[in-house]
């Protein structure tokens, strides 16, 4: 059934302090815990949380007893007092986990993955996250197969056993929840770096990775103490343990996890070095080590009071990496980067049967609930409140944020108030940002009444009807919003932030002489859809003359996106502003290179279609590469400009030649759209002689599209060359199934038989099932034979790992946007899923919310 936010009650039971003895063994871990348990209110009995075990043996103060029973996922034991030691003890199959929770192993080490109700699956407890507790762990494992032993906090002590086994002990003082518990056992080796803290203390970090790995780590240990640095600067916060560690394990749910001291990490999000991670794997390593580091604060010295309360954890701490990043490069296109990642993945859950508000009243598996709306929309909540504020009193905020809740599990309204407390500002309105799911849209109208010299502004929000609240109320929308002179290209007074309240409201500009053009919603202050009425002319002008870099690169967004929806509505369109103001942007040298190749993207399939009433995604593809073409021909002479011009040059991770090898494929992708008869050479010839894998596979995307010979020989080659590198094969299933080509459906079907591909692994089955799902064009065919091959797929996972098979489901679930035969093609796989036999509940909920 359902849990309701407002079924919160506190614990009657506190486990002030908890020791945990693990005798490990992939076959057969027993786990014995003492729980110190006191009673908070009430008569009730103790309720701990179990999944997967049943107890061997139950002490209540040292004596062995049966007066205890089972119900559901509950052990009950009725204690009357206030204070006892509760002993359990049950046996675990670690290498039996293949749904990746609790205990589990990942190719011979033995890890946990807690977070959210994985602990349940170790041992019995209150697996809830406000029952706070100190840990103490003693693991004893084969010295051989398990030479390295680690958990929570700070080592205690270590020694041999006599039967070729030995020990180790960790202490952790920092109370925590049990979903942040975590140990680790296996052959691992280090890299090891330290940090002294602005209080002087030295801390110890340690990168824990199979041997052979360990050259691949020292981007993720620098970006480990650049974020350590970066968190004491900007938010004041420090680290609290004498040592930092990370382990980097293959099969993974997600992308880390931010167990105090111990985090764990899928190893794509550590593992790097030029010849096997692109620039984009290299920023997205620095950005999860930054978030997981930062979750030290948000999330683990305060952490959330119930799994409603998600997005205080993950809102605040996705804003934090994303400061974090834009400190390392540039802040713009990192802006840009953020935003068209919301418009991927948020905008469309916003929109569809999934919506749910940054703080959910209800769900069924909270494992669902890890997804764009809490993390990245949750962002922009607390982005917003930081541009209201501005940024003293915002800072102000999170310091009394931090210091009052220190130790505690907190609420979403305990942090908006101390927000309110520091500033003195009223965010009462701004709380419906938390409570009204769905994309806020805000149509916006300049006049220019030349002869008084004034312009006046209309804005009206509008914020759509999502699954369970069909009526909404108007938020509080920060936008900033500057006016530039149409015939001198300068601003026409200062930016200012407005801040609508209203459903509708006017406002007026005096002293404007010259024709004013529009500049609204800059550096995307608020989460919302603009609906402005202004001309191609005026886009273009912006494209090339705005002041803020965000809303330049937006302006060309929005230029290329009225010219796209035209040209899939009416088949033909003109690309001629789109021509010029792409011309424009490559001709300026004064722009950042990484920039340009922002700017002249063409918006995705995807977005194109979430502008449309009804997605016709063949008549949108067509659209699409015929502007891409048109661009492609008659600015050819420009792109192999762009090509031949990034400077020559080993491989360096830099923002500038970051920069620049973004811009040589961009530059690319056109050569190849033009139709050039020596585009597979030059893409084959990048491909060849390339001295890192961001060229390499820039050059492998663009052959993929393609029917040459050279694609054939360049998937041959790279596939051999990186045999048994599980990383970027990853990439290879995931560069073809993202393909464009005709036969994309049927090549992704036969990638599914190759005998590489296994859906035990969580990367494996996201390189090719779910980017398939996302490629708009091969994922719609006509037939539905793509909706068959993801729900049978889906089918086939659940069975395994429930919580990485309902992360397959979203793209079934946009079946409402698509033409009726598709429609019932789709509903028709959801229903097929919702009939699978046993059925977990994350699959069950996703496809019942879908089918609505
Ligand atoms: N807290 C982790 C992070 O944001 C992710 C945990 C995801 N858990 C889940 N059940 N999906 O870094
Ligand atoms: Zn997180």
């Amino acid at each position: 059934g359902a849990i309701s936010r407002h079924a919160y009650r506190p614990p009657a039971w506190l486990v002030p302090e908890t020791r945990l003895v693990f005798d490990l063994d992939a076959a057969a871990t027993r786990v014995t815990a003492t729980l110190h348990v006191t009673r908070q209110h009430g008569e009730e009995p103790l309720r701990l949380d179990g999944a997967g075990q049943t107890p061997l043996a139950v002490r209540v103060d040292g004596v062995a007893t049966d007066a205890w029973r089972i119900e559901g996922e509950q052990l009950v034991i009725p204690l009357t007092g206030t204070a006892h030691t509760v002993e359990t003890e049950v046996e675990i199959a670690p290498e039996r986990n293949t749904q990746l929770m609790g205990l589990y192993a990942s190719g011979g080490i033995l890890c946990t993955q807690c977070e959210a109700e994985g602990f349940r699956r170790i041992t019995y407890f209150p697996d809830r996250p406000d029952v706070l507790s100190r840990y103490s762990v003693r693991l004893v494992a084969d010295c051989a197969r398990y030479p390295v032993l680690l958990a929570n906090g700070d080592p205690v002590d270590a020694g041999e056993l006599a039967d070729g086994r030995h020990w180790a002990e960790w202490n952790d003082p920092f109370p925590k929840p049990s979903y942040l518990f975590a140990i680790v056992a296996g052959d691992l080796a280090v890299n090891r770096g330290s940090f002294t803290t602005m209080s002087g203390r030295e801390v110890q970090l340690g990168i824990w990775v199979r041997a052979g790995d360990v050259a691949k780590t020292d981007h993720a240990l620098h970006a480990l103490t650049l974020s350590m640095a970066w968190d004491e600067r900007v938010y004041g916060r420090e680290y609290d343990l004498d040592v930092f560690n990370i382990v980097a394990v293959d099969d993974f749910n997600f992308g880390a996890m931010e167990n105090k001291g111990l985090n764990i990490f899928n190893s794509r999000y550590i593992l790097a070095d030029p010849d096997t991670a692109t620039d984009y794997d290299y920023d997205a390593i620095a950005a999860v080590v930054a978030h997981e580091y930062f979750h030290n604060w948000s999330g683990n010295r305060i952490t959330c009071r119930d799994w409603f309360q998600l997005s205080l954890k993950e809102g605040f701490t996705v804003y934090r990496d994303q400061g974090f990043s834009a400190d390392q490069g540039s802040a713009a296109v990192k802006r840009i980067e953020d935003v068209r990642g919301l418009r991927a993945a948020q905008f469309p859950e916003d929109a569809g049967p999934l919506a749910h508000p940054v703080r959910p009243e209800s769900y069924i598996e909270i494992s669902n609930f890890y997804t764009a709306t809490i993390y990245n929309k949750g962002a922009e909540l607390i982005r917003m409140m930081a541009t209201i504020l501005g940024p003293q009193a915002f800072r102000a905020g999170t310091d009394l944020y931090f210091s009052r809740f220190d130790g505690t599990a907190a609420t979403c309204e305990d942090f908006v108030a101390c927000m309110e407390e520091a500033s003195g500002r009223d965010l009462g309105q701004f709380r419906l940002w938390y409570s009204q799911a769905g994309t806020p849209r805000v149509a916006a109208s300049l006049s220019h009444q030349a002869g008084e010299g004034r312009a006046t502004l209309r804005l009206a929000q509008h914020v759509p009807a999502t699954p369970g609240q069909p009526d909404k109320q108007a938020m509080v929308l920060p936008l900033r919003i500057k006016l530039f002179g149409a015939e001198t290209g300068q601003p026409l007074g200062d930016e200012r932030l407005v801040l609508l309240d209203q459903p509708a409201s006017t406002i007026v500009f005096d002293g404007i002489t010259e024709r004013p053009v529009l500049s609204v919603n800059r550096g995307f202050s608020a989460p919302v859809i603009i609906e402005s009425d202004r001309s191609a002319a005026d886009l273009a002008f912006l494209s090339a003359q705005d002041d803020d870099p965000f809303a330049r690169y937006e302006a060309m967004q929005q230029l290329m996106l009225d010219t796209l929806v035209a040209a899939t509505v009416e088949g033909r369109a003109d690309h001629d502003a789109v021509v010029t103001a792409v011309a424009n942007t490559l001709d300026d040298r004064a722009l950042d290179p990484a920039f340009v190749a922002e700017a002249v993207l063409l918006p995705s399939e995807s977005f194109i279609g979430d502008q449309l009433a009804m997605v016709d995604p063949e008549a949108i593809f067509r659209a699409r590469e015929g502007l891409r073409r048109a661009l492609g021909l008659r600015l050819a002479a420009r792109w192999r400009d762009a090509y031949d011009g990034a400077p020559d040059g080993a491989y360096v991770y830099s923002p500038a030649a970051k920069g620049h090898r973004r811009l040589r494929t961009v530059a690319l992708g056109y050569i190849a759209a033009s139709g050039a008869d020596d585009a597979a050479t030059i893409a084959f010839r990048q491909f060849e002689r390339a001295d890192n894998m961001t060229d390499r596979q820039g050059a492998l995307g663009t052959l993929a599209n393609g029917y040459s010979d050279e694609r054939e020989a360049a998937l041959d080659i790279f596939y051999h060359r990186y045999a048994g590198n599980a990383l970027v094969i990853d990439k290879w299933f995931q560069t073809q199934a993202l393909s464009s080509r005709d036969d994309t459906g049927r090549l992704v079907a036969e990638l599914a038989r190759h005998p590489d591909f296994t859906l035990a692994n969580p990367n494996r089955a996201r390189s090719l099932v779910g980017a398939f799902g996302a490629n708009q064009r091969a994922f719609n065919a006509a037939d539905g034979s793509g909706y068959r091959f993801l729900a049978d797929q889906l089918i086939a996972l659940d069975r395994l790992n429930p919580q990485t098979a309902a992360k397959l489901l979203p793209p079934l679930a946009r079946w409402r946007r698509f033409d009726a035969g598709r429609a019932a093609l789709m509903r028709a796989e959801l229903e097929r899923i919702v009939a699978a036999p046993g059925l977990s509940k994350d699959v069950f909920e996703q496809a019942t919310k879908s089918l609505g």
